[in-house]
């Protein structure tokens, strides 16, 4: 059976590990879709550049065109990072009717209506799993294992480079600044670490969380955020000795048609099982109104576990392709609602 050609917009940390994945795994791609598949070019900045994975060096280029206006390019995977140009790329690869496959939480906090917007008008998927709690798979969690309950509260580590910090600080004593440079070096941190140590990266994960958990517009504006800039190795300590761990708490919860969502150093008692969750790993607790309490636990960075989550999505991408629904984006009912009150989408 023919390939599905893939475009990949970026070859970094997580770009490596999708690489990675499509080579190491293609009998199960092949057990779940049917055909193999075939990454056809790959957007970088350098094409010079030392790589950690060995690609065809003709597969690389540096003009976006190859990817997105390439006709044989059926999925484009974007894990470039990065807001403006991004987006941009994302929108014209919509416009030519190209599933998209994003890790880029910045985007999606900040765009995720306007782009779910262009998917559904040019009846294409845009699938996001990886852009919250890397390998664990809890946006599919909301929107489809809990789809029949009605969710008031999340709470979680949903930053690995903060917990990475804090995890080091805390029970090695290590310094802040030469464990953030170990979290960059393990490929953890933003292009920018201050989105992770400011809380901006967790304050767009709980926007997105909130978004899809309680089917309404959570805006990123709307959550109130701390980061872990301003805690001291002798915080940690002091805390330690009172029986109390530190983490880097995402919280929201709904009352009504309220919601209040934060980011802050919290103080959780040691025996919490968050205070457990420990290096880059991240857990979220949602409570359901009928599920009560449950618990998704899991590697939050990373190459390998966040490629994990991009290239399921890409078989889910190629599923809804085989069975010609694509459109049915990862939307929540309120923005479908919306969407088709402005005549914008029609229920399929
Ligand atoms: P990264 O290691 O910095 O890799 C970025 C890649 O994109 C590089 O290959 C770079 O090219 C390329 N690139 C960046 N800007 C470009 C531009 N303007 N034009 C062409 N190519 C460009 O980043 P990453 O850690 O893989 O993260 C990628 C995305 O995944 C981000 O949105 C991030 O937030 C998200 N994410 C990351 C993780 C993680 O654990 N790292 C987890 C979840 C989500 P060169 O190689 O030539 O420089
Ligand atoms: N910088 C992010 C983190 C990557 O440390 O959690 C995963 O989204």
């Amino acid at each position: 059976m023919q390939a599905i050609s893939v475009g990949l917009l970026g070859l970094g940390t997580v770009g490596s590990g999708v690489v990675r994945i499509i080579e190491n795994h293609q009998d199960k791609l092949m057990h779940q879709i049917g055909c193999p598949v075939k990454v056809k070019k790959i957007l970088v900045q350098d094409i010079e550049k030392e790589r950690s994975v060995k690609v065809d060096p003709s597969l690389l280029t540096m003009d976006p065109a190859d990817i997105i206006e390439n006709p044989e390019i059926e999925v484009v995977i974007e894990v470039m990072g990065g807001i403006e140009n991004t987006r941009e790329y994302m929108l014209q690869a919509l416009r030519n009717k190209k599933n998209v496959v994003t890790a880029n939480k910045d985007l999606m906090a900040v765009h995720g209506s306007e782009l779910l917007t262009a998917a559904s008008e040019n009846g294409c998927d845009l699938f996001y799993e990886a852009s919250v709690a890397g390998g664990i798979p809890i946006l599919r969690s909301l929107v489809d294992g809990l789809a029949s309950d009605r969710i008031t509260k999340m709470m979680g580590i949903v930053n690995g480079t903060t917990n990475y910090i804090l995890t080091k600080m805390s029970l090695e004593g290590l310094p802040y600044d030469s464990v953030l440079k170990e979290a960059q070096e393990l490929g953890y941190a933003e292009a920018n670490p201050a989105a992770d140590v400011e809380g901006l990266d967790a304050a767009r994960k709980m926007a997105i969380l909130g978004t899809l958990g309680f089917s309404m517009k959570i805006d990123l504006d709307d959550v109130k955020v701390k980061g872990i800039t301003e805690v001291t190795e002798e915080d940690l300590q002091y805390a330690r000795q009172l029986g109390y761990t530190m983490k880097l708490l995402g919280i929201a919860v709904r009352e009504g048609d309220k919601v209040e969502i934060c980011v802050e150093p919290s103080l959780l008692p040691s025996s919490h099982p968050l205070a457990s969750v420990n290096n880059e790993y991240n857990a979220v607790y949602v409570y359901g109104e009928a599920v009560g309490e449950t618990m998704f636990y899991g590697p939050g960075a990373g190459s390998l576990p966040t490629a994990t989550a991009v290239v399921s999505d890409l078989v889910g991408v190629i599923k809804n392709m085989r069975l010609g629904v694509n459109g049915h984006s990862m939307v929540t009912p309120q923005y479908e609602k919306q969407l088709m009150d402005d005549g914008e989408m029609s229920s399929k």
